[in-house]
């Protein structure tokens, strides 16, 4: 197991993109190693999703995982580890919701950002087989959120306005429903 460090907003790297990841790389151990790290790193760092470029890797890779005892996002359901490589958002639904985001690389802040309620998503699984899931609710948002990354965009940017962005501590006292 080794963990990655996590780079933050400011840092080239989250406003850089990802391209895609190629057959050849693939075949590499060093992908494989690499998604071997983030999937420790996401887990240590207790988030629900991480995006390449978060670990200054400018490849198409996005990792998730919710767990329904995880302490940031509690009550949010399961989604068992997934990692997409290439992704490629299908079918987002006109409908969108509202819902609480935060992210590894803005640490201590959270924001109310509306996200497509369902969509499809495509891909290749880390044995570069390809993958086609259907989304909805968290498991969507965590997927735009991270795909985002490979865009260089942050949740920031796909927030309407500014009035819900929170400290975690005044987030757990003002926002939080009991
Ligand atoms: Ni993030």
């Amino acid at each position: 197991m080794a963990l990655l460090n996590i780079v933050r907003l400011g840092h080239p790297a989250i406003r850089g993109g990802a391209e895609p990841v190629t057959p050849e790389e693939l075949a590499r151990q060093e992908i494989r190693k690499l998604i071997d790290d983030m999937i420790d790193t996401m887990r240590d760092a207790d988030g629900v999703g991480i995006a390449a470029p978060q670990v200054d890797v400018n490849k198409q890779i996005i990792v998730i995982e919710v767990e329904s005892d995880n302490p940031r996002y509690p009550e949010r359901g399961n989604v068992p580890l997934t990692v997409i490589i290439n992704p490629e958002i299908l079918n987002p639904s006109r409908e969108k919701e509202l819902g609480w985001e935060g992210c590894l690389s803005i640490p201590g802040l959270r924001g109310v950002v509306p996200r497509h309620r369902a969509l499809e998503v495509k891909g290749l699984d880390r044995e570069g087989k390809p993958v086609h899931y259907h989304a909805e609710g968290f498991f969507a948002r965590v997927i735009q959120h991270e795909v985002d990354h490979l865009n260089g965009n942050v949740y920031l940017d796909a927030m309407p306005d500014m009035q819900t962005l929170t400290h975690l501590q005044e987030f757990e006292r003002y926002w939080l429903e009991s």
